[in-house]
């Protein structure tokens, strides 16, 4: 079975979650042909060619372009050489760039497409759970910087996202668990279902990629983000929201180097914030204990390093969502409904962050 879901954004788009979906993708270029880009990873090169080759085969001039893996894609340099095989290959405002692979490829290939010739248009074939469920759905596009992640990047919205289950049968083990983080925070602050389709058997579908749970979980997931994002594009109000878990999660990420999954610090990043809230007086006891249960029983880290406390309070004090000098965390009433908590006490970031630590 194949789901779509509308994202409403600068133009609306349609976001297709199932198996086999290359025909989706051909349906949607049928009529003229175009150049095509297919930026891929290292890793989907095999792929990426299958794929090419059925377009080619409608008509359309495909281009490959393989990126190094991971965040060295996200730079300038391979920025510009992707601009100089556009140039070379006298890529118009008719063509298209498609981005076949994990977030870092999608915010890569967005960026591309939103820099050449002033926007052209971006079909995203996420291939990894977390560029399903968060970076090729919502038109963030982006690369990094010497001083920073994302700090060079635009609103860019694709065409088309076409989520191929498919792909997930080879993602490492550690990359999904790293993904459902992202699809149980939606679960936490917008759809309490994904948290019971988890726990209904200790987190054993969701951790298969050839489950039909593990389906109905990015149905869902994409969902909320497409709900919020449909709502608020360029984060002016609710997108915050998907924010959870991320303000610790961006600090340990620092303390680590950006070596550890994103997934792992967020899943860290919520249980911290369930704690904070539970402090503050706006989330019961139970509901922070389902964060650590859930959050557990997928394999996820809820605790870190005790001793470098004041390392993440500064990382924390100067990411780039802190609106001036006063911290803001995204916290729950109950699950399914998310508040902010804006400028808590010191005495009280510190004692929710032992007691991450401090739990059977
Ligand atoms: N734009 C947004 O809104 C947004 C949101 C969240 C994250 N992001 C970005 O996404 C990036 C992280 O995404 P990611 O976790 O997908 O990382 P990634 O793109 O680095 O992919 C993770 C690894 O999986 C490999 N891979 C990809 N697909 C595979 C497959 N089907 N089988 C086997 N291996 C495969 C990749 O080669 C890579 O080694 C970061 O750069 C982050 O900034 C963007």
């Amino acid at each position: 079975v194949t789901s779509r879901i509308t994202v409403a954004a600068e133009h609306s788009y349609d976001v297709h979650i199932g198996r086999g979906l290359t025909p989706i993708v051909r349906s949607h270029l049928a009529g003229e042909p175009r150049r095509l880009a297919i930026v891929h990873q290292p890793a989907l090169e095999d792929r990426a060619r299958v794929f090419g080759d059925e377009l080619a085969a409608d008509g359309h001039e495909v281009h490959f372009a393989e990126v190094p893996d991971g965040e060295a894609a996200k730079t300038v340099a391979v920025l510009e050489g992707l601009w100089q095989q556009l140039g070379a290959a006298n890529f118009t405002r008719q063509d298209l760039v498609v981005g076949l692979g994990g977030g870092a490829v999608t915010d890569l290939a967005g960026f591309l497409a939103a820099s050449w010739l002033r926007g052209v248009p971006v079909i995203q074939v996420p291939t990894t759970l977390l560029a399903m469920v968060d970076a090729a759905v919502g038109g963030k596009t982006g690369i990094n910087t010497p001083q920073g992640k994302n700090l060079v990047g635009a609103f860019h919205s694709p065409r088309l996202v076409v989520c191929d289950l498919d792909y997930l049968d080879t993602l490492p083990p550690g990359d999904h668990v790293a993904g459902l983080a992202e699809v149980v925070k939606c679960g936490f602050i917008a759809d309490p279902r994904i948290l019971e389709l988890v726990e209904a058997d200790d987190g054993a579908g969701a951790r298969d990629p050839r489950s039909s749970v593990v389906a109905e979980l990015v149905t869902r997931a994409i969902a909320v983000k497409a709900q919020v994002v449909s709502a608020d594009l360029r984060e002016a109000g609710d997108r915050e929201f998907l924010n959870y878990g991320h303000t610790l999660a961006h600090a340990i990420e620092l303390v680590e180097d950006f070596r550890w999954r994103h997934g792992e610090a967020v899943a860290i990043g919520m249980g911290f914030a369930a704690e904070l809230a539970h402090a503050a007086g706006q989330l019961d006891a139970p509901a922070v204990r389902r964060h650590r249960d859930v959050l557990a029983m997928l394999g996820l880290p809820t605790s870190y390093r005790q001793d470098v406390w004041s390392e993440l309070l500064g990382a924390m004090s100067r990411d780039k969502k802190t609106r001036g000098s006063t911290l803001r965390f995204i916290t729950l009433t109950r699950v399914g409904s998310p508040t902010r908590l804006v400028g808590p006490a010191p005495e009280t970031l510190e004692a929710a962050y032992r007691r991450l630590d401090n739990q059977a």
